[in-house]
């Protein structure tokens, strides 16, 4: 599920930067995902990979000699401390005209109160533009908390609806531009050979 996720956002990431004129990634909880590296990207793209300190040290231990496809930035944040994720969000869009931020694997590590505080901050940003982020489903809730040996009873997740998440972040427009795929949906129609994995 989780190459099929990779992939899926892997194809939104590169949709998106073309169709909505992006010119700002900022990947908050990055991990280890090398898409400045793999994907093909506009040079002038600027790319931020945030996350916290030993995953930052680590990724660019590992990345240190290899070439991005574009303007790549490591940053060190907390992204569950208000002040912190403010500031990194400002350190990241400075310049920005239209950003696109990217959350994938993210709000299972944060709270509701805190997904409701990102949704937010993003939304009064006036260069996000796009936000792709993986929801978890009700009924596929049980089984990831299984994997990750983590109960998410106290978690974002469960109360960070997709309508609520979306409603959050465009509380300006009134309409809600929130298209969903779905990784479950997605994984039946590809077939394992068509999932290139490459982290
Ligand atoms: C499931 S991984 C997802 C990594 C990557 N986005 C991906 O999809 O492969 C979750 C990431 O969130 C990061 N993370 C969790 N809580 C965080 C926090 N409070 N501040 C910064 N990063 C955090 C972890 O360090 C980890 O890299």
């Amino acid at each position: 599920m989780v190459a099929v996720r990779t992939a899926l956002i892997d194809q939104l990431v590169t949709a998106a930067i073309a169709r909505d004129r992006i010119d700002t990634v900022v990947n908050l909880a990055c991990g280890f995902d090398t898409r400045p590296f793999r994907l093909e990207l506009p040079a002038h793209l600027r790319w931020f990979d945030i996350d916290g300190p030993p995953i930052i040290a680590r990724k660019c231990e590992v990345l240190g000699r290899a070439a991005p496809r574009c303007r790549w930035h490591p940053l060190v944040a907390d992204l569950a401390a208000g002040k912190a994720r403010r500031e990194a969000l400002r350190t990241a869009m400075d310049g920005a005209q239209r950003a696109l931020v990217l959350t994938e694997g993210l709000l299972p590590y944060l709270h509701a109160d805190q997904v409701s505080a990102l949704a937010t901050d993003l939304a009064f940003n006036p260069a996000c533009t796009v936000w792709i982020t993986d929801l978890l489903s009700a009924d596929s809730q049980p089984r990831v908390a299984q994997i990750y040996r983590k109960p998410f009873a106290a978690s974002g997740i469960r109360s960070a609806s997709v309508q609520r998440t979306a409603r959050l972040f465009s509380p300006r427009s009134g309409s809600q531009k929130s298209r969903r795929r779905s990784i479950g949906g997605t994984a039946r129609r590809t077939s394992p050979t068509s999932c290139t994995m490459t982290r």
